[in-house]
């Protein structure tokens, strides 16, 4: 793979459709979650083996809970089976990275989550960010609370605040901002997703759903990508 095209530094996917995907074959929708997330992993490695630097996917959102208990629960399950998995992975050397209100998943899985992520500390390859009970107003939100506990503590000076600051109360702290953002499913919508980060985003919409998706489908929204004017405000 040839390297010297231009590459988003930072990749978003909203990895949308695996319920449509499973009632277009008359399966329950968490049959298509399952083929979803072998999707996810497929990716992940192409990610990480073209260069790409930053993966955040959507996993889990701050609204799907709404969804019915069966559904949920086929999907934290599907969760630790990747965490308990994650392990056998090592030879990848991709670091990982949960971003959302992890608080209020079960125990064992916030344990996962925190030897994943402190096993993958170290590794050099991909960083890829897990969305788990993400929001972006969400993830504002606890930025904002938190910077207001260090100004009332007085290690910040709310006026001097700069954008650059803030971002570093985010779940994303110390990243570079999202460059492309995917979403499969023929959705145009952003739902809820990098909403601070994806201020430049590109946005590359596919009609693919979630568990069709592949190599050759990121292939045409790196294409598309690349071929895109960003201005930044500028002429
Ligand atoms: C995305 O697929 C996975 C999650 C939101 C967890 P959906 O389950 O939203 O699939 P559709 O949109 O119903 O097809
Ligand atoms: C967004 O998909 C969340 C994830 C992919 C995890 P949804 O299917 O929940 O979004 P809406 O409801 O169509 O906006
Ligand atoms: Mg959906």
């Amino acid at each position: 793979m040839a390297n010297d095209r231009l590459l988003p530094q930072h990749v978003g996917i909203i990895m949308d459709g695996n319920g449509r995907w499973a009632k277009k074959r008359g399966l329950p929708r968490q049959a298509g979650h399952k083929v979803g997330a072998s999707t996810f992993q497929k990716i992940t490695r192409y990610c990480n083996k073209i260069g790409i630097q930053y993966l955040t996917v959507y996993a889990f959102s701050t609204e799907n809970w709404k969804r019915p208990q069966e559904e949920v629960d086929a999907i934290m399950n599907l969760l630790r089976s990747f965490l308990k998995d994650a392990k056998n992975h090592r030879a990848e050397n991709v670091k990982t990275h949960f971003i959302g209100d992890l608080t209020v998943l079960a125990p064992d899985i916030q344990e996962m989550m925190r030897d994943c992520e402190r096993e993958s500390a170290g590794f050099t390859g991909l960083t890829l960010n897990i969305a788990v009970n993400y929001g972006g107003r969400d993830e504002i939100l606890q930025a904002a609370k938190r910077f207001a506990a260090d100004a009332a503590a007085h290690k910040i000076v709310p006026d001097e605040l700069t954008q650059a600051q803030f971002s570093s109360y985010l779940y994303t702290a110390g990243q570079p901002d999202v460059d492309l953002i995917i979403r499969p499913s023929g959705e145009m919508r952003l739902s809820n997703f990098l909403l601070w980060q994806a201020a430049y985003a590109e946005y590359v919409f596919m009609d693919t759903l979630w568990p069709d998706f592949n190599e050759k489908c990121l292939e045409k929204a790196l294409e598309e990508f690349a071929r895109r004017n960003r201005r930044f405000g500028g002429v």
